[in-house]
C-alpha cells in the first residue's frame, strides 16, 4: 500500500514477500547500518528474523491508522527498495511509555546512500505530518553519526544539542523542525 509519493520515490508498506524480506535482512544485518541504531536484536543474524522484524513494526503501528509507520522507500525508476523511513512517537525515559514527541528516522542500504533518498523521503513525510497541525517533529541521532545529522540539517531541522528525554535516557543529538514558516513544502 502506497503511503506517499515524491518525485523519485514511493513510500509504501513493507510487504511480507520474499523480495522485501530479503531486503530487510540485507539492510538490518549490516553493522555499518545497525551500529547507529539502538534497537535491540540488531544486527539480524538469520534471514528468518526479517519476518519477525516486520511483524514487530506492524504491531507497533497497528493503532496508528497509517499516520505513523516504518515504511519502505522504493525508487520509482528502478524498483529498488533503498531502505526505511519512519515516523512515530518517541519512547520516553521509561522505554515502555510513548511520549507525545514525534520522531522521523531513516535507514538506507549502503547501495542507496549518496542519492538524497533519505532526505527526499523524510521531507515529504514531515511535511505531511506538520500539515496536520503537529507542532514539532524530532530526529534523534547517536553522537558521531555525521551522515544522519547531515540529513537532519538538509531537512532544515535545528540542532538543539544532546538530550536524554527518550529511548530510556540515552544521550542523543537532537534536531527539531517546527511547523509554520520554516516547514518544508511537499516535493
Ligand atoms: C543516515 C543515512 C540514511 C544517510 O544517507 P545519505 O545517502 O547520506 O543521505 P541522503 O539519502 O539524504 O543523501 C544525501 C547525499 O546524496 C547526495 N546526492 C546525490 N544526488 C542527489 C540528489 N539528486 N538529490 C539530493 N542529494 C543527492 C548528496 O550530495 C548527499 O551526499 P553528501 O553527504 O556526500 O553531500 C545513511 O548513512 C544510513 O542509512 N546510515 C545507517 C543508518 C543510520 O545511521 N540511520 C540514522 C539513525 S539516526
Amino acid at each position: 500500500m502506497t503511503v506517499l509519493t515524491t518525485r523519485r520515490l514511493v513510500l509504501r508498506e513493507w510487504a511480507v514477500d520474499p523480495a522485501d524480506l530479503a531486503r530487510i535482512f540485507d539492510i538490518y544485518s549490516r553493522p555499518e547500518v545497525t551500529r547507529w541504531l539502538g534497537a535491540p536484536g540488531l544486527p539480524l543474524t538469520d534471514p528468518a528474523q526479517a519476518a519477525d522484524r516486520l511483524a514487530m513494526w506492524r504491531e507497533r503501528h497497528a493503532g496508528h491508522g497509517g499516520r505513523y509507520g516504518t515504511w519502505a522507500i522504493e525508487v520509482r525508476d528502478t524498483g529498488v527498495v533503498a531502505g526505511t523511513v519512519l515516523l512515530k512517537p518517541l519512547p520516553g525515559r521509561d522505554e515502555g511509555t510513548l511520549t507525545e514527541d514525534i520522531e522521523v528516522g531513516w535507514h538506507l542500504h549502503p547501495d542507496s546512500w549518496g542519492h538524497g533518498y533519505a532526505t527526499e523521503a523524510a521531507r515529504a513525510l514531515v511535511a505531511r505530518e506538520l500539515a496536520t497541525g503537529t507542532r514539532e517533529v524530532y530526529a534523534v541521532v547517536a553522537p558521531g553519526n555525521e551522515a544522519s545529522m547531515a540529513v537532519a540539517r538538509r531537512l532544515g531541522m535545528t540542532h538543539v544539542g544532546r538530550r536524554t528525554d527518550w529511548y530510556g535516557g540515552e544521550e542523543l543529538e537532537t534536531f527539531v523542525l517546527t511547523g509554520g514558516v520554516n516547514a518544508p513544502g511537499p516535493r
